[in-house]
């Protein structure tokens, strides 16, 4: 049955993202790079999969110097991807399909091949003149960090045009726009609803924390950044109801929640500091990394979501750990210094994982089941490999493997042609790793990752829900309860009566497909118990589940009936790397 569009406009709290590299994903033309079109030919895929919502990488016009985060026109699609029409088309198909899409948005800085930039950097006095931030000397604000540190040396740069230096926060050909400047603010502004013009669900903010300068700050999450989200925040609210806002913003808990303000800025922030801690558990085989961040992280906004992820188009960023975590993570992960890029790892998650399937999916079980939206990278669910020996972060953007076939389905083009060479290595090339074949094969990780979506999609707990960590004995064992109970339910928590939830569900019949279980009814499960073993050993646990005493406890993906909870103590025992989800009725 095809899928449509919730009508919830807090559809993101329980959707599942997928991010695309419109490039790497498929060429309908076969001039060797990705394109809309080629997008909109793949839906069916996606669809199937199980994903809610895509996130575009930049499609504006642009020099391709930084993956179109240099953008050249923020007006037009680049030509190589298509035109205005065809991202209209993708907008249409995809909500046909129940997908919606949300867009990268760089509101901090452009190219400097943009029009404005070149008017800019003109003179000192044309109209433009103030559109960036432009100084005589380079000494200004040296309390701002840089952060393409391997690369850059200073947030300043000279213009040999305009004889001034001009500000930029990541690379010198990315000039920062000027939001001092109330021209740039409503510039943007505009820009913002051209492409919600088109249909699109909202944005993923590029590079949020950095909109203002201010002399003696780091020139992070200043006020007269959050002002200027409130603004385009509310702008959204009132013509453009039920689009969602996600913020990029690489911080500690405690200033990313600032971009929920009250409800009134951002819908949903990346947690940017649990993702490191996820890989840097399972290689401790410790849970404490991930519960102390979580300890850390303050509760949500009405109305907000976090967006999780293990891996993305970037290199797998270490900004938010300690110097002594960040040398953990390179010895463990990034042993190569092929594999460091800015600071960070660039590499895909199959290889982090040395492509062992049971922690890729301990993995996956924690991403889909802690709190917050899960945000996929296209690949990943094949366990698609990386190329280190790519420049910059190129390692992780290699071309989509569809099938065995001539690089690798992705285009007919000459292999010489191809934006990058897809991979062809005998354990992540694409004649053994590729959707076709993955597809046909109901083991494979693919499979899997559709599987656990659908069971997903089935309970809201798991986006709605609050997070309770357990205390459990064994420190490589990760225990937490989710729980949610919609207004309409009080009445029957209250009371504790639980006891019709899984009436007429016969638990005891054996299934023979090796799909998991269809539950007999959608969405009943208000209380979830998830525990995972982040050891590569089997390990025991005792739970103190007193409060739960006499409750029914069964396997969520099997509707396997477990003991019931008696006197407290609940123990349990792990495969390596192994994880439950048990609903608790
Ligand atoms: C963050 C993006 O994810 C990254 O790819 C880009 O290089 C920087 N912002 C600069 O736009
Ligand atoms: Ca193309």
């Amino acid at each position: 049955m095809p899928r449509s569009l919730t009508e919830n406009p807090r559809w993101y709290q329980t959707a599942v993202f997928y991010e695309v590299f419109i490039r790497g994903f498929f060429d309908s033309n076969g001039d060797g790079i990705g394109d809309l079109r080629g997008l909109i030919d793949k839906l069916d895929y996606l669809e199937w999969l199980g994903v809610d919502c895509l996130w575009l990488l930049p499609f504006y016009s642009s020099p391709m110097r930084d993956g179109g985060y240099d953008i050249g026109n923020y007006e037009e699609v680049d030509a190589a991807y298509g035109a205005r029409e065809d991202l209209i088309k993708l907008v249409d198909e995809a909500h046909a399909r129940g997908i919606r899409i949300i867009a990268d948005l760089v509101m901090n800085h452009t190219s400097d091949q943009h029009i404005w930039f070149q008017e800019s950097r003109s003179s000192g006095d044309n109209p433009k003149a103030d559109w960036y931030i432009w100084r005589d000397d380079d000494s200004g604000w040296p309390e701002a960090r840089i952060i393409f540190t391997d690369v850059e040396q200073s947030n300043w740069a000279w213009d040999s045009e305009r004889q001034q230096y001009y500000w930029h926060r990541f690379y010198s050909h990315q000039p920062d726009l000027n939001y001092d400047n109330p021209e740039v603010v409503e510039a943007m502004l505009s820009i913002v609803k051209l492409w919600l013009d088109t249909g699109l669900d909202g944005f993923r903010l590029d590079a949020v924390p950095y909109l203002y300068q201010r002399d003696g700050t780091s020139g992070e999450n200043l006020p007269e950044t959050h002002a200027f989200l409130r603004r385009l925040r509310s702008e959204i609210d009132a013509r453009y109801p039920g689009r969602v806002l996600l913020a990029e913003a690489n911080q500690w808990p405690t200033d990313l929640v600032d971009y929920f303000g009250s409800s009134d800025e951002c819908h949903m922030c990346f947690h940017f500091p649990l993702m490191p801690r996820m890989f840097m558990a399972v290689r401790r085989e410790q849970r404490l990394p991930i519960t102390e961040i979580l300890a850390q992280t303050p509760e949500l906004p009405d109305g907000c979501q976090w967006g999780l992820f293990l891996r993305n188009h970037d290199e797998l960023t270490l900004e938010m750990v300690s110097d002594e975590d960040r040398d953990f993570m390179y010895a463990e992960y990034g042993a190569d210094p092929r594999m460091k890029r800015h600071l960070g790892i660039s590499r895909r998650l199959a290889p982090l994982v040395e492509n062992s399937r049971p922690l890729a999916e301990l993995l996956h079980a924690m991403l889909f089941s802690l709190p917050g939206s899960p945000v996929l990278y296209y690949g990943d669910e094949l366990m698609m490999g990386d190329n280190v020996y790519l420049g910059d972060r190129d390692a992780v953007r290699t071309p989509m493997q569809w099938t065995p076939d001539r690089n690798g389905g992705f285009s007919r083009a000459d292999f010489a042609q191809l934006y990058l060479p897809p991979l062809m290595d005998p354990v992540y090339g694409y004649q053994a790793v590729n959707v076709e074949a993955e597809y046909r094969d109901q083991g494979s990780f693919l499979h899997w990752v559709q599987k656990m979506l659908s069971v997903r999609r089935r309970h809201e707990v798991f986006g709605l829900g609050s997070i309770e960590i357990l205390a459990v004995d064994n420190p490589s064992v990760l225990a937490f309860i989710r729980s949610y109970y919609p207004e309409s339910s009080l009445a029957v928590k209250d009371s504790e009566n639980f006891a019709g939830n899984l009436e007429g569900d016969d638990a005891s019949q054996i299934s023979t497909s090796l799909d998991f279980r269809e539950d007999s009814k959608e969405g009943e499960e208000r209380c979830v118990l998830c525990i995972f073993n982040l050891s590569r050993f089997a390990q025991p646990a005792s739970l103190d589940l007193a409060r739960f005493k006499e409750r029914q406890v069964t396997e969520l993906l099997g509707r396997v009936p477990f003991p019931d909870i008696q006197e407290g103590d609940y123990r349990i025992t792990l495969g390596p790397h192994g994880f439950y989800w048990f609903s608790i009725t």
